[in-house]
């Protein structure tokens, strides 16, 4: 059976299982329509099912029609580069934060990276630094949208963290993600302080709004044990939508991820690489010879090219056409990578630009108390 938690994901995951071992409720027709109606329009991603799965979206809208508006919050592990996979969750939380006018708080973990990779220090400062202008280059409002750095904002989340960590055991931490005696012991602490912006905003401002959390399901494990604890500490538990994983280049098992950059595209990659990649290494769903394929068609369920371009063609129509040309036999794998390609580079050569303007605007994210 695939694992799947916040530091491992192998092998072929099985959605349906993760929704009953996780204790998640899968999206319906009805929650989608519903978001459509108080949103206006439908990401792609929820139409395709790339978000699948909740917690507490119900009582999260519920609270959005009775004016109190939710905040959303997510984060990134600042230890490498960025993949069109991170690119996908922070994609869909820049149009959440436009369609339903909201803050989003974004967590840069860099104590979390620290203590699980093998970097210095000073390596996962670079990265933070790295990987803001990444999210910064998708559009994010400044004026709605804090960074918080774990080492550079404790002072206050510390004292938040550890109301969360006195109420959780080791022994809860070792079952929820296998670590075992030997894990260092600033892993075992580092759920509390992923925690902390779940209810930050509303300690720093007396609120009370609801919290929305859109992540990949690998991070669901870290609020599955924090929900009960903050309710304990009064605040509400955090809602949450999940993603399924973008698959690594090479086929459909595990999660694409940047230790191997090989079978991730980066955002830093230039067009002949990301060319290069997707050539080489996209497992086709096609058939051995153009004969053959021209005859039983190919199968866009495991074919990467096609799953990517889920992520990259917006244009329902277009994407329909491309499935049903390449299962009929009509279009070949060589074409449909090209399609691909095209639409991933033409998507990079703006983010680049973009990411490159950020290094002027780093300052404007980052939270400051008042
Ligand atoms: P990190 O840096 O591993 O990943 C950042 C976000 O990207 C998602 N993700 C993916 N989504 C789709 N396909 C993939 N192949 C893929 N790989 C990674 C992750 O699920 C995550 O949403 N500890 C966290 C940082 C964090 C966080 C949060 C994430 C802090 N607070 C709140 C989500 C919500 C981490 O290391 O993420």
């Amino acid at each position: 059976m695939a694992k799947v938690n916040p530091y491992q994901v192998e092998g072929k995951v099985d959605y349906d299982r993760l929704v009953q071992e996780f204790g998640i409720t899968k999206l319906t027709p009805a929650d989608l329509k519903r978001i459509e109606k108080l949103g206006g329009e439908l990401h792609p991603y929820l139409k395709r099912g790339i978000f699948f799965a909740h917690r507490d979206l119900k009582w999260c809208l519920d609270e959005y029609e009775k004016g109190n508006k939710f905040f959303l919050y997510t984060g990134c592990g600042p230890s490498g580069p960025i993949h069109l996979g991170h690119l996908g969750i922070w994609r869909f939380t820049k149009w959440l934060q436009d369609t339903f006018d909201t803050e989003v708080w974004f967590q840069f973990t860099d104590d979390e990276k620290f203590l699980f990779k093998d970097l210095s220090y000073e390596e996962i400062q670079k990265w933070t630094h790295e990987n803001m202008l990444d999210v910064i280059a998708l559009g994010f409002d400044p004026r709605k949208t804090h960074f918080l750095i774990d080492t550079k904002h404790a002072g206050i989340m510390y004292p938040e963290a550890i109301k969360v960590a006195k109420k959780i055991t080791f022994s809860t931490i070792k079952a929820a993600f296998g670590f075992t005696d030997s894990n260092n012991i600033g892993s075992i602490f580092y759920t509390s302080m992923q925690t902390v912006p779940v209810f930050l905003p509303n300690v720093l401002r007396g609120e009370k709004r609801p919290c929305l959390v859109p992540l990949a399901v690998d991070q669901d494990p870290h609020f599955r044990i924090s929900r009960d604890v903050v309710e304990k500490l009064g605040h509400h538990k955090p809602a949450v939508l999940h993603s399924v994983f973008m698959p690594p280049l090479v086929g459909m098992e595990g999660k694409m991820s940047s230790s191997d950059a090989d079978k991730a595209i980066l955002t830093t990659d230039d067009a002949a690489t990301v060319k290069k990649k997707i050539n080489k290494y996209a497992f086709s769903g096609g058939q051995a010879t153009v004969e053959e394929h021209r005859k039983k068609g190919g199968n866009p369920e495991i074919d990467i090219a096609y799953q990517w371009l889920r992520y990259f063609e917006f244009d329902d129509k277009k994407l329909k056409k491309i499935h049903d040309d390449y299962k009929s036999g009509k279009l070949l794998s060589g074409e449909l990578k090209a399609i691909l390609i095209e639409k991933v580079n033409e998507f990079l050569a703006e983010h680049q630009k973009k990411r490159e303007k950020a290094r002027k605007e780093v300052e404007k994210y980052i939270f400051k108390q008042k």
